[in-house]
C-alpha cells in the first residue's frame, strides 16, 4: 500500500515536471546557432578556404589517428572531379607524388578492402571521388568549442596515416 502511494507520487511528480518543460518550450523556428532558421535567413557562411596554391600551405594536423587529412591547398580548377576528369590523381598518386611534392595516395586506397586484394598500384574505385572523405581546411571560428584531444600512438601519427598496417588490429 505504502508503495503504492509512492509510486503514485512519483507518477504525478513526473508529469507535473512534464508540464514543466513543455512550458519552456522553444519555437522550431528558434532553434539552432543562427537564431531565425526560415528560409530567407539560410545563407552560406562567409568561410575562409585555404587558397595557398600546392606546395605552399601549412599542414592541418590529422583530426584524430587516421582521419583523412584536409586539403591544404586551393581547388580552383581541380573540382569537381568527375568521371572523365580527376587533377588530383596526376600529382598524388605514388609514381607522380615524387615530382609534385605532393602526399602520396596510401596503400588503403589502392587496395580492395571487401575483398582483402591487393590492387597493386591501381586506386580502388571507392577511392575516385576524393574530395567524399577529404574536405578543404579552412580557419573558422565554430559557436561550441570542441574540447576533444586526439591521442596518436604513432610518434608522426598527426601527420601521417598507417590505416592498412593497423587495420586487423584486435581481430582475430
Ligand atoms: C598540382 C599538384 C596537385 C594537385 C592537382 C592536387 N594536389 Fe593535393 N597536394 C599537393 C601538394 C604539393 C601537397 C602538399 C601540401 C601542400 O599543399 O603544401 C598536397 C596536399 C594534399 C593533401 C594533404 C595531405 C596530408 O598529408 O596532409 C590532401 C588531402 C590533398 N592534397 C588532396 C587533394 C585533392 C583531393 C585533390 C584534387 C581535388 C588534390 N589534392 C590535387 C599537390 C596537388
Ligand atoms: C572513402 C574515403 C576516402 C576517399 C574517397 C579518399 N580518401 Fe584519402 N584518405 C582517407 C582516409 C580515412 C585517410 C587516412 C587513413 C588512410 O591512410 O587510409 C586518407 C589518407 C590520404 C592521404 C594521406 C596519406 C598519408 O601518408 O598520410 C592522402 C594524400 C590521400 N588520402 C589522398 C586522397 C586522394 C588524392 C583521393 C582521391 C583520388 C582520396 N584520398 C580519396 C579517406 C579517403
Amino acid at each position: 500500500m505504502k508503495f503504492k502511494f509512492i509510486a503514485f507520487g512519483a507518477l504525478l511528480a513526473l508529469i507535473l515536471s512534464a508540464c514543466a518543460v513543455s512550458n519552456k518550450s522553444i519555437s522550431d523556428t528558434d532553434m539552432g546557432f543562427r537564431g531565425d532558421l526560415t528560409n530567407d535567413n539560410i545563407a552560406a557562411r562567409d568561410i575562409n578556404y585555404s587558397a595557398e596554391p600546392a606546395g605552399m600551405s601549412k599542414k592541418f594536423d590529422r583530426s584524430f589517428e587516421n582521419a583523412p587529412p584536409f586539403i591544404p591547398h586551393d581547388l580552383e580548377g581541380l573540382v569537381p572531379i568527375t568521371k572523365d576528369m580527376n587533377m588530383c590523381v596526376t600529382c598524388h598518386m605514388p609514381e607522380f607524388a615524387a615530382d609534385s611534392g605532393a602526399t602520396p595516395i596510401p596503400a588503403s586506397h589502392l587496395y580492395d578492402l571487401r575483398n582483402k586484394t591487393d590492387l597493386k598500384g591501381i586506386l580502388h574505385d571507392e577511392r575516385f571521388n576524393c574530395t567524399t572523405c577529404h574536405v578543404s581546411q579552412a580557419d573558422v571560428k565554430v559557436p561550441i568549442k570542441n574540447n576533444f584531444t586526439p591521442e596518436f600512438r604513432d610518434a608522426n601519427g598527426s601527420a601521417k596515416s598507417n590505416l592498412l598496417d593497423i587495420l586487423n588490429e584486435g581481430v582475430r
